[in-house]
């Protein structure tokens, strides 16, 4: 079970790849329905003998866990999650950066950012970034970058559609350029593309400890659900490790 590989079942499929070039964690992600039990002890058998050693889900909410906790798996992170509609969007400009879609060069330092403002666990490599991006039919990835003559890359946002639901599927601002209203400015950013193209809300997930992530999100007027999700980890040595 090497690369990417579709478990099915009467009325669910279940994604497993590599998790983001780690290839001895699985990473599983139901593509459609809830995953049963059946077809989850299933791919539990068969990763051992593919390399894997872990295997951790795709965020997932309160129902759509128990099969997974049913075959030895436990919490390894908590998200809330939160909501916004896209009717009142305000504008927000930082006097000396320009946001602006990305350009295939931008990449490696895209990824630098990434790398500064995320545990190693959690951060993107070329492939996580290319899944981010291709997780929505249609996704904007966004840069913050300096009016400067050097024109350094400080932020970027990945935001992606489905219908008429948008996703806030990643959002960085490099370190040295916190507090300056770029966060706010590239959300604001992905919000404005995601109404001209006819969506009608959006959703992120995030940490329940990134207190300056909740912070930012109240402030733009997003609305923390009452059910958060939980990406939930299992050793392959035995159920719960
Ligand atoms: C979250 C993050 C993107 C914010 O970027 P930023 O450019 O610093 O955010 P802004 O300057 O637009 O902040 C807007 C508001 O959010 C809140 N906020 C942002 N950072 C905060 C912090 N560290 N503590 C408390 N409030 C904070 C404040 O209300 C702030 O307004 P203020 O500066 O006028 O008080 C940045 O901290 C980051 O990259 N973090 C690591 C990656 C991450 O967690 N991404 C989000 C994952 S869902």
């Amino acid at each position: 079970m090497t690369g990417h590989r579709i478990l099915a079942g009467a009325n669910s499929k279940l994604r497993v790849t590599p998790w983001r070039g780690d290839v001895t964690t699985a990473y599983l992600t139901p593509t459609r329905g809830r995953p049963s039990l059946a077809i989850i002890e299933q791919c539990l058998s068969e990763l051992p003998g593919a390399g894997y050693d872990s295997a951790i889900t795709a965020a997932l909410t309160g129902v759509d866990q128990i099969p997974f906790l049913q075959s030895g798996f436990s919490v390894l992170e908590r998200l809330h999650l939160l909501k916004r509609t896209l009717y009142d969007i305000p504008r927000l400009r930082v006097s000396n950066v320009e946001l602006r879609r990305t350009r295939p060069a931008e990449q490696p330092a895209i990824l630098a950012i990434d790398a500064a403002s995320f545990p190693p666990f959690w951060r993107l490599d070329d492939s996580g970034l290319t899944d981010a991006i291709a997780a929505t039919p249609s996704a904007r990835l966004a840069v913050a970058v300096t009016r400067s003559h050097e024109a350094t890359i400080v932020g970027y946002a990945i935001t992606g559609r489905a219908g008429p639901r948008g996703y806030l599927q990643r959002l960085a601002v490099d370190p040295e350029a916190h507090r300056q209203g770029i966060g706010s400015a590239l959300v604001a950013d992905g919000l404005r593309w995601l109404r001209r193209w006819g969506a009608r809300e959006i959703t992120v997930n995030t940490q329940e400890d990134n207190g300056s992530a909740l912070a930012l999100y109240a402030r733009l007027g997003f609305r923390m659900q009452p059910d958060g999700l939980a990406v939930l980890r299992r050793s392959l040595d035995g159920p719960g490790q």
